[in-house]
């Protein structure tokens, strides 16, 4: 299973329910990387990425203690529970897992992730959501049990800070094929 995330130098990644930063390269980074695969997000993440429609050419799950609500789009799948999510991926046995936040799913599903995709932002910002405390995203003996694979580096002109991209992956697990570089 893979996670995909994005953490300023502080390890924030969400202020408010949104990004705070905007930096199109890394959204771009991100389309790319999880297209025509499975995303796998928690109701608040939902609400602020997809609520209005799925993430297109992606199988959708959204993981919430809460019935489906009668607005949400047919094609997205709605689990309550971590099985739930097991049985629909079951479904699509050669189609990539991601998941895409926010803090509490990438805990929830922390030892089944063996591939992070992290865009270290390299910026302090205020917010109220943080990254997962534990290796590759942050702990001070991180990187020990995992690989690691610069993707890109490149600067923000929008955020005004540099930006790196890393593919890290359990020592356990074959490395994987990294997507095809940015435009930036
Ligand atoms: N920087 C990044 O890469 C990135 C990526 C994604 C999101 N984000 C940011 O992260 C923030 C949202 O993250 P968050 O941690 O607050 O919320 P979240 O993980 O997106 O969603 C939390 C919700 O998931 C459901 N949930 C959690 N654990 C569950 C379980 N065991 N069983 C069933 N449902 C469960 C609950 O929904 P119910 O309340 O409906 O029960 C819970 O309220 C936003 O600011 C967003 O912009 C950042």
């Amino acid at each position: 299973m893979y996670a995909i995330l994005a953490q300023s130098k502080n390890g924030v990644i969400g202020r408010d329910g949104k990004l705070p930063w905007n930096i199109p390269e890394d959204m771009l980074f991100f389309q790319r990387t999880t297209k025509h695969n499975i995303v796998i997000m928690g109701r608040k993440t939902y609400e602020s990425l997809c609520s209005a429609a799925p993430l297109k050419n992606r199988i959708n799950i959204v993981l919430s203690n809460s019935p489906r609500p009668a607005a949400a789009a047919a094609d997205i799948y709605w689990a309550n529970t971590v099985e739930e999510v097991f049985e629909i991926t079951r479904n699509f046995p050669n189609i990539k897992q991601f998941i895409i936040g926010g803090a509490t799913i990438y805990k929830l599903f922390e030892n089944y992730i063996d591939y992070y995709y992290i865009t270290f932002v390299d910026k302090e910002y205020s917010g109220d959501c943080y990254a997962p405390m534990v290796p590759p995203c942050g702990g001070e003996a991180a990187h020990t049990e995992w690989n690691k694979n610069k993707i890109i580096d490149f600067y923000s002109k929008k955020e005004n800070c540099s930006v790196s991209i890393v593919l890290f992956w359990r020592s356990s697990c074959a490395s994987a094929a990294a997507p095809a570089a940015l435009a930036t």
